[in-house]
């Protein structure tokens, strides 16, 4: 069934930002999409609105407890001028994964998408086109209850705000340097670390600072209990290529489900690359690298796209992988995804939404 969105459009538009200085989230189109979650309606009232700031009371449980999910999507606009989401279902689903996880109601997969491609279609025109840009877009959930006591809250706000971005690293399509966490842990199997919610980002911080002020990008997470095995990178999961065969952390409880993790494995796979899901450790990351046969390191994520990596410091060793340089099946994967998004390739997996 078609849902009634309630449409308010602005008066003013806001100027658009210069397309080669980006950045990453800085920018925010003209309008936002908002929906009201009680107990006694579900989820009600859709509306596409003028971006604006929201009004929430100081008690709302999300500032206090943390209840709120997100996640991260892209839309392009392909060489004939059209509109092209990339798996959008797959996000909506994951995000009612996490709802699950953190007592969220679950949303109208079907309807929220219907919503999207309304307010995409309004705010159009922000849609970057130079290479490397998209049009990133943010849905999340808040917990809105006034009220300090430690349970669920029995309204919540589904939110979507939409960025025109670039590059999520500053190094483009160069590859980042990333420093392996040795004392602080992300995630353990039975928390959170596998739903996209706020609080996994914010115990991440600390390793991120403590990686920025030695001069990497980014944190490798390893796991909680043995800080052994190597689980994912502040905001991307993580791919090795060691002798021929990719490998990357086997989905354990503790990880993201990556959408372009999950995309990357389907197309390896449909080159026959050789592939395995599995536990490594940062031992055998470098036994490989020390036998010669650690040939690649890449990071996914939609934010990230497919980010080369060129150097690991873990203790202290410092792993230099392919002279610091992108590597071919990296280069390959970079190619064939921005290409079935950008619309310059075939897009035979049906991940995209194009009108
Ligand atoms: C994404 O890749 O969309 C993410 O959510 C990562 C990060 C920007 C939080």
């Amino acid at each position: 069934m078609m849902m009634k969105i309630k449409m308010e459009l602005t008066k003013v538009k806001k100027d658009k930002p210069i397309s080669n200085q980006l950045g990453f989230g800085q920018f925010f189109t003209d309008h936002m999409f908002i929906e009201d979650y009680t107990d006694e309606k579900g989820w009600h009232d859709p509306r596409i609105l003028p971006y604006q700031s929201i009004s929430l009371d100081p008690a709302a449980k999300v500032f206090h407890y943390g209840q709120t999910v997100f996640e991260g999507l892209k839309a392009y606009l392909t060489i004939d001028q059209k509109v092209r989401l990339f798996r959008p279902k797959s996000n909506f689903k994951r995000l009612n994964a996490s709802n699950e996880r953190l007592c969220i109601p679950a949303i109208n997969e079907e309807h929220v998408l219907e919503a999207l491609k309304g307010l995409i279609t309004v705010d159009r025109e922000w849609i970057p086109t130079n290479p490397g840009t998209s049009l990133y877009i943010r849905p999340f959930i808040i917990a809105t209850d006034p009220c300090l006591g430690v349970s669920s809250s029995k309204r919540f706000q589904l939110i979507i705000i939409m960025s025109p971005v670039g590059s999520y690293y500053k190094e483009g399509i160069k590859p980042v340097k990333i420093q392996v966490e040795q004392h602080y842990v992300r995630a353990v199997a039975g928390g959170t670390g596998a739903a996209k919610t706020g609080g996994n980002y914010a115990s991440s911080l600390k390793g991120q600072e403590l990686a920025s002020k030695d001069g990497y990008s980014q944190t490798l997470w390893l796991d909680g209990i043995e800080r052994r095995y190597i689980e994912e990178v502040g905001s991307m999961n993580i791919f090795f290529k060691i002798n021929g065969i990719v490998v990357t952390p086997e989905l354990n409880g503790s990880i993201l489900p990556g959408i372009t993790r999950d995309s990357m494995i389907q197309l390896l796979k449909s080159k026959n690359i050789p592939l395995e899901e599995r536990r490594i450790s940062m031992d055998e990351v470098l036994e490989a690298y020390h036998n010669g046969t650690l040939e690649e390191a890449f990071g996914t994520g939609t934010a990230a796209v497919i980010s080369p990596i060129g150097e690991f410091k873990w203790k202290d060793n410092r792993i230099i992988l392919n002279n610091s340089e992108i590597g071919e099946v990296t280069q390959m994967l970079y190619d064939t995804l921005t290409g079935i998004q950008n619309g310059s390739l075939e897009d035979p997996f049906g991940w995209t939404i194009t009108w």
